[in-house]
C-alpha cells in the first residue's frame, strides 16, 4: 500500500479531527493508499505537544507554514485556517506542488476563490479538493444513488440547511468566525453554506437566481476581556433560489443559521419529486425517509440505515455511523481519487474547486440580494 505523507496547516478544531482520522486508518479496507502525518503548522505552539504525543510520525512542528511547504517529506496538505488566510496559503500550497485538501469556504470571498481555482488550473499535476463530509452519511449516499437513478421524477422542490444554536447565548465570547475581517462578509453562508450546496450541485442542480434574507441577530458580543465588541457577520441566512436541473425549474431553499433554537448541528436535505420524495437530517442520523409514488396511497417509509459506506471498512453493517465516520470516509475518498482509482459513486467525492466557485457565485449574489432587497440573477 502506498503512503501519502501529509502536513496539517491549521492545527485547531478541524486539524485535530483530520489528524485523528489518520490514526484510525486500519478501519478502512481495500484502499490503495494510506495517509501518514509528518508535519504540523499552527499560529501558536499550544497544541504541538498533543500532536507529537499522539503522532510519533510527526517530524516537523512549526508556526511558519512556508517551512512546512518547503519540507520535501510533505506530499499533501490538509489546511484548516481562518478564511482570510485561505487564498494565500492554498495558492502557496498548490504552487509548492503539494496536493491540497482545503477547508471551506475555499476563499474568504469570490475574488479569493477565483484566485485559488485558477491557481489549481495552472497546476494540473496537483490534486485539489474542498472538504465536504456530510454527503458521506449512509442516508445521504442512498439519496445520491436515487438521484443517479433518476428516481425522483420531475423535481418539485429541494430544501437543504445547516442549523446551529450555540450563538443564541449572547454571553458567548466572540471568536474569529463572528468577525467579517477573518470570516468574511458571507458570515454564516461562508461557514455552513458549502456543506449544504454540495449535494444539489453534484446532482447538477444550478441556482439561476436568489432572493436572500440575511439577519445579524447579535450585533455585539463580549470579547472575553470585559468589553463588548462588534459582531459584524450574518448570523442567519435564508436563500430562496429558482433552480434548474436542465429539464425544468423548481424552488430550492437553502438555510444556514447559527441561531436556530433547538438545533445543535443539524444538516438536512429534503427532495420532493413527482415519483419519489426523500428526507434526511443529522438530528436523527440513521433515519432515512422515503416516499415512492406508484399510484395509490402516498406513504412515507422510515428506514434505519446501518454502517453502509461508500468506502469499505471493518465496522459491522448494523452499527451506527457518526460525524467522525464522515471525516474518515471523506479522507478515504480524497486518497482514492488522488490515487487515480475509479470512484465508487458520483456522490462519494469531496467538493471540486468548480463546485466551490458555484457556491461563491451564489453567496455573492445573496449578499447583493440582501443589499438591494431584490432577486439577483446568478451568472
Ligand atoms: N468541515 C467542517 O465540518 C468544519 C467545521 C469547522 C470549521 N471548518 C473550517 O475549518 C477551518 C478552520 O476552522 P477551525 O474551526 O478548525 O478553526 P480553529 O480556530 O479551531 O483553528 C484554526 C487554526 O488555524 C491556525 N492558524 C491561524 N493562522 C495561521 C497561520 N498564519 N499559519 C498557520 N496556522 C494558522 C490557528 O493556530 C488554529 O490552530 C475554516 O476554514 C472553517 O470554515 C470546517
Amino acid at each position: 500500500m502506498k503512503t501519502i505523507r501529509f502536513g496539517i496547516i491549521g492545527g485547531g478544531l478541524m486539524g485535530r479531527e483530520f489528524a485523528s482520522v489518520t490514526a484510525r486508518w486500519c478501519n478502512v479496507l481495500d484502499m490503495p493508499v494510506r495517509p501518514e502525518l509528518v508535519a504540523v503548522c499552527s499560529a501558536t505552539n499550544r497544541l504541538f505537544p498533543w500532536y507529537k504525543e499522539s503522532f510519533p510520525s510527526i517530524r516537523q512542528a512549526t508556526t511558519d507554514y512556508r517551512e512546512l511547504l518547503a519540507n520535501p517529506a510533505v506530499e499533501a496538505v490538509y489546511c484548516a485556517v481562518p478564511h482570510h488566510l485561505h487564498q494565500q496559503i492554498y495558492c502557496d500550497t498548490i504552487a509548492a506542488g503539494k496536493h491540497l485538501m482545503g477547508e471551506k469556504p475555499f476563499g474568504i470571498d469570490l475574488a479569493a476563490n477565483t484566485a485559488i481555482v485558477e491557481c489549481g488550473q495552472q497546476h494540473p499535476e496537483v490534486f485539489v479538493r474542498c472538504v465536504s463530509e456530510f454527503p458521506f452519511y449512509p442516508g445521504v449516499q442512498r439519496i445520491g444513488q436515487m438521484i443517479e437513478a433518476g428516481a425522483f421524477g420531475q423535481l418539485l422542490e429541494v430544501s437543504a440547511g445547516f442549523l446551529h444554536s450555540s450563538d443564541l447565548d449572547t454571553a458567548k465570547p466572540i471568536n474569529w468566525k463572528r468577525m467579517s475581517q477573518f470570516n468574511g462578509e458571507y458570515g454564516c453562508m461562508g461557514d455552513l453554506g458549502m456543506h449544504i450546496c454540495h449535494v444539489p450541485f453534484r446532482a447538477g442542480w444550478r441556482p439561476m437566481n436568489v432572493r436572500a434574507i440575511l439577519s445579524n441577530v447579535v450585533p455585539q458580543r463580549p470579547d472575553g476581556k470585559g468589553q463588548m465588541v462588534a459582531c459584524d457577520t450574518w448570523d442567519n441566512a435564508t436563500l430562496l433560489c429558482e433552480a434548474t436541473d436542465g429539464a425544468g425549474t423548481f424552488p430550492m431553499t437553502l438555510k444556514t443559521q447559527r441561531i436556530s433554537p433547538g438545533e445543535k448541528n443539524t444538516w438536512y436535505i429534503e427532495i420532493k419529486g413527482t415519483k419519489a420524495c426523500a428526507r434526511f437530517s443529522t438530528k436523527n442520523p440513521k433515519r432515512l425517509e422515503i416516499l415512492e409514488y406508484r399510484g395509490g396511497e402516498q406513504i412515507w417509509q422510515q428506514i434505519d440505515t446501518g454502517y453502509e459506506t461508500a468506502f469499505k471498512t471493518i465496522t459491522g453493517g448494523l452499527f451506527e455511523f457518526g460525524f467522525a465516520d464522515t471525516m474518515l470516509q471523506m479522507v478515504a475518498s480524497f486518497l482514492h481519487e488522488l490515487a487515480g482509482e475509479k470512484m465508487p459513486r458520483k456522490f462519494a467525492g469531496c467538493a471540486t474547486p468548480e463546485e466551490t466557485a458555484m457556491s461563491h457565485r451564489l453567496f455573492t449574489a445573496a449578499l447583493r440580494s440582501q443589499r438591494e432587497c431584490s432577486t439577483v440573477k446568478i451568472d
